[in-house]
């Protein structure tokens, strides 16, 4: 059976002393074997902080993913940060794709597939967020929408780029809202992404895809979500900031 896998992505939040700290505790009590869990655990704090939490994280079963990249290889593009630039501080992982990138920097798909290609060339394995709008699940829009959003970026690749690639789910309608979707919601979609991903790239390669679901995902729900058989684990926003709450998810 596939590790599920939990991905903590902070945002705009925890400074220096916050970040350092939560993982120094975060190491000491999973390493000292206080809670049994079995998933994959990926923190992503904020550019400043990668590489000392890469260096904390060093030889331990946890990485490191960036929240973002820019998608031109250098040059005058102020204030962003390059796939290389990542790589050279021993960066693995990337999310791309995320609605708030989408609504607050104007992230379109192409400048996505663009990210893609970047993340691609520097071996950057990809975390890639898709979902609705609150008025696109009104209108019942939901698989339409999320099935363009793959065949305009992801379903642009080959298969042999697939590996190590995930997919995260977050209605946008649940994001930082307290609103989740149900299980069996989510699953419904999960179950739609990996078909998708069969009919592109065929029955091998969709079982090996991780389909996380994002948006809301706190210590009380997480385990009804990981019991789905088409959910792999989470993306989580507020609730990884607590280290009881990310905690009690990681042992979900
Ligand atoms: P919340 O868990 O705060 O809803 O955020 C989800 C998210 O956007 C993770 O990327």
């Amino acid at each position: 059976m596939k590790k599920k896998i939990v991905i903590a992505n902070w945002k705009m939040n925890h400074d220096f002393y916050e970040t350092t700290s939560f993982l120094r505790n975060l190491l000491k009590i999973l390493l000292d074997k206080k809670i049994n869990h079995k998933k994959k655990v990926i923190i992503a704090p904020s550019f400043p902080f990668l590489q000392i939490s890469n260096q904390i994280l060093q030889g331990t079963a946890f990485s490191i993913a960036a929240q973002n990249v820019h998608q031109m290889e250098n040059g005058s593009y102020t204030g962003e940060v390059s796939a290389s630039m990542l790589k050279s501080i021993g960066i693995q992982k990337v999310i791309l794709g995320h609605s708030e990138r989408k609504k607050y920097c104007y992230e379109t798909n192409d400048i996505l597939l663009k990210k893609i290609h970047i993340s691609f060339k520097y071996r950057l394995n990809i975390i890639f967020c898709v979902g609705e709008t609150f008025f696109e699940r009104e209108r019942k829009e939901q698989f339409t929408v999320v099935k363009n959003q793959l065949e305009e970026t992801v379903f642009q690749c080959s298969s042999e780029k697939m590996i190590d690639f995930i997919i995260a789910y977050e209605p946008i309608w649940a994001i930082g809202t307290g609103k989740t979707a149900t299980p069996e919601q989510a699953q419904k979609m999960h179950k739609y992404i990996r078909t998708l991903f069969i009919d592109k790239y065929g029955e091998k390669i969709s079982k090996k895809i991780s389909i996380l679901y994002g948006g809301s995902l706190n210590e009380i729900n997480a385990k009804n979500f990981f019991s789905k058989e088409d959910i792999d684990g989470g993306l989580v926003g507020n609730s990884s900031l607590q280290i009881e709450k990310f905690l009690k998810i990681l042992s979900s």
